[in-house]
C-alpha cells in the first residue's frame, strides 16, 4: 500500500528527509508492506528549486489534496496555525521540527489533532536525533519523574567552547556565524529561547498546566567570561543547562558550571544531552547530534514509522487510511 506524503519546507531538514524516504522505501515495503512516497512539496521560492520542480505545489494544495496522508512541516517561518488545524480537520497525519511554531500553539495543536483523531508527532523539534520525546512520553507512565536536564542548543555549545579558547564574545559569535553553528540574528540562540521552546516543549509533555511564563529564561549574551575561566582552572565548564526541577516545580535555562563527572561536561559544537531522573530509573542520559539535515530528519522519520507500524497495528485505521487513499 502506498502512503502518500508531503513536505511543507524543502530546506535542511526536509532535504534529508526526502534521502532517507528514497533510500529506505524499498526497505520498508519488504519489512512494513507500506510504500512511501513523496507526493508533493511546497516551498517559499519555488524558482530555487528546479530539481523538484515536478513535486511543486502550493502549502493549500497539499492541504486540500485528499491523497495525501502524512504531511512533513520543516519551514525556517512560523507555519500558519490555521493551515494545520485545517489539516487535521481533513484527516491528515502532522509531523513538524518547527520548535518555535509547536511551542507557541501547543495546546492548540495537539488538543485538535486528538479532536480529529489524527497524529501530531514533533520529535524533531527537541534536540533533533535523541528521541527524548518518545522516551519521556513513555516515562512519565512508568515512574514519578525528579528532574529533567539537558544541553540543547548546540551555537551555545560552540561559543561557549571559543570563550573558554580565550576569544572575546564577539569573535565566538562571529566565528559560530562563520562556520555555520549561529543565524545572522542570533538572538534566539544567544538568548535562550530556542533552548526554552525545547524545554517547554517536553514540560506540556509531563504536565500540560505549564505556562510558557514559568520559564526563568538567561542566555549566554551577557555572559561574565571571568566565571568561565575560573570554571576551567577547576577542571569544570559552563554550559547553557534547561532544567526541569519537578521537585522544586521550577523551569530554568541558564548557564551553570558543570563538573567533569558530568556527562554535559563533554558536548561539544551540535551535540546535545538530556539526563532524565527519576524514582525507578535513576539518571538515564541520551546524547546525539541536536542539529543537522541528517541527524534531524532522522527524528522526522522516527515519526513516520510510528505512524506507519500505528497503520500495521490497527486494522480500523488500516481500513480508513487505504479508503483515504482510493478517494
Ligand atoms: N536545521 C536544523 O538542524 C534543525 C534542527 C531541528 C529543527 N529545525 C527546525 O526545522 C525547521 C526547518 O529548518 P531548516 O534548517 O530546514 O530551514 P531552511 O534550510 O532555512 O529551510 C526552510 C524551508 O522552508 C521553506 N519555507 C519558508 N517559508 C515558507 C512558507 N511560508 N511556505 C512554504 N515553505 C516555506 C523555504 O523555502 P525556500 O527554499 O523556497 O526558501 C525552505 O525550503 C525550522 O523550524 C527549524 O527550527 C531545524
Amino acid at each position: 500500500m502506498d502512503i502518500n506524503i508531503a513536505l511543507i519546507g524543502y530546506g535542511v531538514v526536509n532535504s534529508g528527509v526526502h534521502k532517507i524516504i528514497s533510500s529506505q522505501q524499498y526497505q520498508w515495503r519488504e519489512k512494513y508492506g507500506i510504500f512511501p512516497v513523496i507526493h508533493s512539496i511546497s516551498v517559499k521560492h519555488p524558482e530555487k528549486h528546479e530539481d523538484i520542480s515536478d513535486l511543486l505545489t502550493s502549502t493549500q494544495e497539499i492541504i486540500s489534496n485528499p491523497q495525501i496522508h502524512i504531511i512533513i512541516e520543516a519551514i525556517s517561518e512560523s507555519t500558519h496555525l490555521l493551515d494545520i488545524l485545517q489539516a487535521f480537520q481533513n484527516g491528515k497525519h502532522v509531523i513538524s521540527a518547527n520548535k518555535k511554531f509547536i511551542a507557541e500553539n501547543f495546546d492548540e495543536l495537539t488538543s485538535t489533532a486528538t479532536q480529529f483523531d489524527v497524529n501530531f508527532l514533533y520529535e524533531a523539534s527537541v534536540c533533533a536525533v535523541i528521541p527524548i520525546i518518545n522516551i519521556l512520553s513513555k516515562q512519565i507512565g512508568i515512574q514519578k519523574l525528579s528532574s529533567i536536564k539537558g544541553v540543547f542548543n548546540g551555537t551555545c555549545n560552540f561559543i561557549l567552547n571559543q570563550l573558554e579558547d580565550g576569544n572575546s564574545f564577539s569573535e565566538a559569535l562571529k566565528n559560530a556565524q562563520h562556520k555555520g553553528y549561529a543565524e545572522q540574528n542570533p538572538s534566539s540562540d544567544i538568548d535562550g529561547l530556542d533552548t526554552a521552546y525545547k524545554l517547554f516543549i517536553l514540560s506540556k509533555i509531563i504536565d500540560s498546566d505549564i505556562e510558557w511564563d514559568d520559564i526563568t529564561i538567561r542566555g549566554i549574551r551577557n555572559i561574565d567570561v571571568s566565571i568561565i575561566q575560573n570554571a576551567i582552572k577547576n577542571q569544570e565548564r559552563v554550559k547553557l543547562i534547561a532544567e526541569y526541577d519537578l521537585i522544586e516545580n521550577k523551569l530554568s535555562v541558564s548557564p551553570q558550571v558543570v563538573t567533569i563527572d558530568n556527562p554535559l561536561y563533554n558536548l561539544i559544537k551540535e551535540e546535545n544531552g538530556v539526563i532524565i531522573s527519576g524514582e525507578t530509573s535513576g539518571d538515564i542520559y541520551i546524547q546525539g547530534r541536536g542539529a543537522g539535515s541528517l541527524p534531524t530528519a532522522n527524528a522526522i522519520v522516527q515519526n513516520l514509522i510510528d505512524i506507519i507500524l500505528e497503520v500495521d497495528i490497527h486494522e480500523d485505521y488500516l481500513h480508513a487510511i487505504s479508503k483515504l487513499g482510493s478517494e
